[in-house]
């Protein structure tokens, strides 16, 4: 049974590299339509998980509306952010869309559809002043938040291993499936 289209967002964070061996595969096995929607940076900065996410999923990682591709997306049923960047979930929570992905995310705060973010965040970063408040403001819209148990992480410790994609994914499937 198909539960419909998911935005898979990924972001310029080091867990990136994991999404087409450990969240893809379960996504599409619950039935979800995945569609992966890029960052810039993300694509800059993790080209072979790029490549591996088109070979997986037999369809082009999206960046922008339609120019590149030729066809737009259809509207999603759920969304997940994940890994999210610090830069992405601040600029979200202040509701930027100057960018295509970010542009996508704005859109679906206030559609009804759940929507899940996974943080992917040192230490640093997770002690800037604005970032309680981003991760509040998003909830408060009705975003999940599912942090990881080695978030937030020092730099290069590994904690991708340990990142909660099964959790993430089951928080956007209907209880039913
Ligand atoms: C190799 C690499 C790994 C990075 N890992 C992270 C990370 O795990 N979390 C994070 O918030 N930023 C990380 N950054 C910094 C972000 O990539 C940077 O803030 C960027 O502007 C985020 O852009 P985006 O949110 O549009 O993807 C990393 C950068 C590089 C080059």
């Amino acid at each position: 049974m198909s539960l419909g289209v998911l935005y898979v967002v990924v972001t310029a964070a080091g867990a990136t590299r994991q999404v087409p061996a450990r969240l893809l595969p379960l996504a599409v096995e619950r039935g979800w339509e995945v569609h992966v929607l890029a960052t810039d940076q993300a694509v800059s900065s993790f080209p072979e998980a790029m490549e591996q996410i088109e070979e997986f999923l037999g369809r082009p990682v999206r960046t922008d509306f339609h120019t590149a591709v030729g066809y737009s997306l259809p509207d999603p049923d759920a969304v997940i952010v994940a890994p999210a960047t610090y830069n992405t979930l601040t600029k979200w929570a202040l509701g930027i869309a100057d960018t295509y992905v970010l542009t996508r995310l704005a859109e679906q705060v206030g559609r009804n559809i759940p929507i899940t973010a996974g943080p992917y965040i040192n230490v640093k970063f997770a002690d800037h002043p604005t970032y309680q408040g981003s991760l509040a403001i998003l909830k408060e819209w009705g975003v999940n938040i599912v942090i990881g148990p080695r978030e937030p992480h020092e730099s290069g410790d590994g904690a991708a291993d340990d990142f909660p994609w099964e959790t993430i994914l089951d928080t956007v499937t209907p209880a039913s499936t």
